[in-house]
């Protein structure tokens, strides 16, 4: 494909990572600045929304298409300025996240290594604000440049003003800005955050965990133990977010449900684990609408095997929504996104 050129009627199910779902309208690819620039005018100039997508890691694609414009994110740009005790690790938003992670780990910088081994893009990364064993993208977030597709102003967003939290960021609620470019700042010292439990067990075990290359190392490997990956089934890592309640939602759910686990938050709330709730309370491990279903080793994650509609994902995402309301009262919410909307 020649970027910049305006593909139509382009199946997209291959470029996300469920694999489910139609076509889009328009299709553009975007290397530079510049391509950024021609798809928002031309989006503009045939009054239809724009969907940046990056490595599809998150995305739900409804089996009508999408009537739209879907902007390939291609900018590959990475670069890494010193700084004193940091440096900025600077990358277009079309380079894989893992190959951010493995070059601040190639430089020995920390701050990013826990979030090791999670699909997606540095933008998609920046929009979700992705998170793991303790740690968050906006933990190291400097700035992102931004294009806005409306008023076609160039727009530098600064940690003060990305609105960062659980999974969420300025960019996911204001769709308009499309990110070019983010940097980082990594640290040359620090001390690792091995917290989490599946990172203390590593420990235990022996496995080292002092350079963020062992870091890196540790977490990619707990990981491919518990996503499902290369087996011919489509996924988006957790379908769902992790229920934040308050605290008095919190107490009289933990009455019922005693042994569930719970992480208290800065902000007074208390984040529950949804998996516990799906496993534990639920029993839904493999519950399946057609050939989408609850993965059987995390049933946060949803699989879409050969031939899965995105009806049928969508409709399984709709049922344990139900139940999960039904049992506790919670209304949980989806972290993947669909692009553009059921028809
Ligand atoms: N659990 C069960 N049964 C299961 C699986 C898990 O009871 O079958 C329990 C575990 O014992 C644990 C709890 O559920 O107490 C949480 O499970 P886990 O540690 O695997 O993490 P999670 O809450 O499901 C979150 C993030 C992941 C992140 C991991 C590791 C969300 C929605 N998910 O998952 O992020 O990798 O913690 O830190 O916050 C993502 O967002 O796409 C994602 C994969």
């Amino acid at each position: 494909m020649s970027v910049g050129q305006v593909l139509e009627n382009i199946p997209i199910a291959p470029l996300t990572t469920l694999g489910v779902g139609g076509t889009a309208r328009f299709f553009m690819e975007a290397q530079t600045d510049r391509d950024v620039e021609s798809a928002v005018a031309f989006a503009q100039q045939h009054a239809l929304p724009l969907f940046p997508l990056g490595e599809g890691s998150n995305i739900l694609v409804p089996d009508a298409g999408i009537k739209g414009v879907v902007l390939k994110m291609s900018l590959q740009d990475i670069r890494i300025e010193e700084d004193g005790d940091s440096v900025l690790l600077i990358a277009g938003t079309g380079v894989p996240w893992e190959r951010v992670v493995s070059e601040a780990a190639a430089r020995g910088v920390f701050g990013i290594e826990n979030l090791a081994g999670i699909p997606g893009s540095m933008g998609g990364a920046a929009v979700q604000n992705i998170g793991a064993y303790g740690a968050e993208f906006a933990d190291t977030f400097e700035y992102a440049d931004s294009i806005d597709s409306i008023t076609n102003a160039q727009r530098r967003v600064n940690r003060a003003d990305a609105s960062f939290a659980y999974r969420t960021s300025i960019f996911k609620k204001n769709r308009s800005l499309i990110i070019t470019r983010v940097a980082l700042r990594l640290a040359k010292q620090a001390i690792p955050n091995t917290a989490y439990a599946d990172l203390e067990s590593a420990r235990a075990e022996g496995v080292p965990l002092t350079l963020p290359t062992d870091i890196v190392r540790a977490v990619r490997s707990i990981r491919a133990r518990k996503f499902p990956r290369d087996v011919g089934e489509g996924t988006a890592g957790s379908f769902f977010k992790n229920p934040v309640l308050p605290q008095e939602k919190f107490y009289e759910l933990a009455k019922h449900f005693p042994d569930m686990p719970a992480f208290p938050q800065k902000e007074g709330t208390v984040k529950i684990s949804l998996a516990w709730l799906l496993d534990h309370v639920l029993s839904l491990k493999g519950f399946s609408i057609g050939r989408a279903r609850l993965y059987e080793k995390q049933p946060i994650v949803i699989v879409a095997s050969a031939g899965a509609r995105a009806a049928e994902v969508d409709a399984l995402a709709t049922e344990v929504a139900r139940k999960v309301f039904l049992a506790t009262g919670i209304h949980i919410e989806r972290e993947v996104e669909t692009f553009g909307s059921y028809e």
